[in-house]
């Protein structure tokens, strides 16, 4: 341990390295023996039909919950109630209606222990590159859907954590919105150093912000099948970008609609 084989560079070291996680609610199994890695400064995406598992994956890197079986190891460390390296963005926006915008953004970093004076000093600042300026003082419901969803994903990224956990963040916007939304998540991501796990059931999103996707089958859902984006960055999808593009979307598709016919699967519909 701790020495580096001959030839590997540090990037290959592994920032979050799930093996073997099992999980179950009750008697139902939600997710079968997954392993997946991400590495320092990598954009991952899980992608995946809703109700496969994938906020579950989420609760149990956060503490929510315990894994029946596998382990979770972030920075070669087993992950446990002491080490908390996530920033974590809800799949709903969590915005608290009854705090200004400023409140909201802060809130993450007062949940640290960080006094609201200094919060504000440190999130004030990134207010303009969030499209936010001029916002502080307004209420949640005065801000259109995709400036409440910078607003969460400032008050995520302020935390200053070694990783960003995304959980369908854009899921509740109308598709200009989203896209729009994910075109500007692509530039912060070029101007910023973070790694990050983005969850989300939407194909063209994963492709278009991801270094590494997995996909998931449906319930119980465990890893059908890895793809690396091989498309350049930033992602301005021109020309052969954007054909290589639409054929890794069609590609990720085909996966989809045919992991349903595997023999493993057993529970492919959502209990009514
Ligand atoms: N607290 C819970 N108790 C029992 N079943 C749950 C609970 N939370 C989620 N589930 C079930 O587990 C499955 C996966 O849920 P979830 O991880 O939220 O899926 P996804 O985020 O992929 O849509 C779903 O079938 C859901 O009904
Ligand atoms: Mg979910």
């Amino acid at each position: 341990m701790g020495e580096t084989r001959k030839g590997e560079r540090p990037m290959t070291v592994q920032r979050l390295e799930l093996d073997h996680i099992t999980c179950r609610y009750g008697e139902t199994q939600v997710l079968s023996d997954i392993s997946l890695t991400v590495k320092p400064g990598e954009f991952v995406s899980i992608l995946g039909p809703s109700g496969s598992g994938k906020s579950t994956l989420f609760k149990l890197l956060t503490g929510a919950r315990r894994p029946e079986a596998g382990s979770m190891r972030f920075d070669s460390h087993t992950l446990d109630r002491a080490i908390r390296p996530f920033a974590f963005m809800p799949q709903r926006d969590a915005l608290m209606p009854w705090r200004r915008i400023i409140d909201n953004t802060t809130l993450g970093l007062e949940v640290q222990g960080v006094r609201r004076a200094e919060a504000r000093r440190r999130v004030l600042p990134l207010f303009s590159e969030f499209g936010l300026d001029g916002f502080e003082q307004h209420y949640p419901a005065e801000l259109s859907g995709g400036m409440r969803q910078r607003a969460a994903l400032l008050r995520t990224v302020v935390q200053d954590k070694p990783m960003l956990l995304l959980d369908e963040p854009f899921g509740a916007l109308d598709a200009l919105t989203r896209a729009s939304m994910q075109r500007w998540l692509e530039e912060m991501w070029s101007q910023h150093d973070w790694t990050a796990m983005l969850v989300t059931h939407d194909v063209r999103e994963a492709v278009y912000l991801s270094d590494r996707i997995y996909i998931f089958s449906p319930r119980p859902a465990r890893v059908v099948r890895e793809i690396t984006v091989d498309l350049p960055r930033p992602r301005i999808l021109d020309g052969s970008a954007r054909a290589r593009a639409a054929e890794i979307e069609a590609d990720i598709l085909d996966t989809l609609f045919n992991a349903p016919n595997d023999a493993t699967m057993t529970n492919l519909e959502e209990p009514r």
